[in-house]
C-alpha cells in the first residue's frame, strides 16, 4: 500500500501517540525530499532529450544548461536526503563500490 504525500501528512498529524507521530514526520519529511529529487531526475531526462530534438544551437545550448542546473538541483536534493536519512550515506557508498567492483573504476 503506497499512501501519497498529503494521506501521510494526514495520517502524521492524526497518530495521538507523541513519539510514533514524530516517526511518522521524519519519514514524511524524507518522502519529500525523495519526490523533489525524482522531479529533478525526470526534469533532467526531459531537459537532454528536448536538447537532442531541437535543431537549433541557441534552444539547445539554453536547454542543455537548464539540464545542468538541473543537476545542481538533484545534488541539493541528495545533500537533504543524506541529511535526514542516515543510513543513505552508507547506500551510496555501498552501490559505488558494487559498480565499480563490476565495472572497474
Ligand atoms: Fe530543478
Amino acid at each position: 500500500m503506497t499512501l501519497n504525500l498529503k494521506d501521510k501528512f494526514d495520517l502524521c498529524n492524526s497518530i495521538a501517540d507523541k513519539f510514533q507521530r514524530a516517526r511518522c514526520r521524519i519519514s514524511l519529511e524524507r518522502e519529500i525530499v525523495r519526490e523533489g529529487l525524482k522531479a529533478e531526475l525526470d526534469a533532467v531526462s526531459l531537459y537532454e532529450t528536448l536538447a537532442l530534438m531541437t535543431k537549433k544551437p541557441q534552444v539547445r545550448n539554453v536547454v542543455e544548461d537548464i539540464a545542468r542546473e538541473e543537476k545542481a538541483h538533484i545534488g541539493e536534493f541528495l545533500a537533504l536526503l543524506v541529511m535526514l536519512d542516515d543510513e543513505q550515506m552508507d547506500g551510496i557508498k555501498k552501490g559505488k563500490k558494487e559498480v565499480e567492483d563490476v565495472y572497474g573504476r
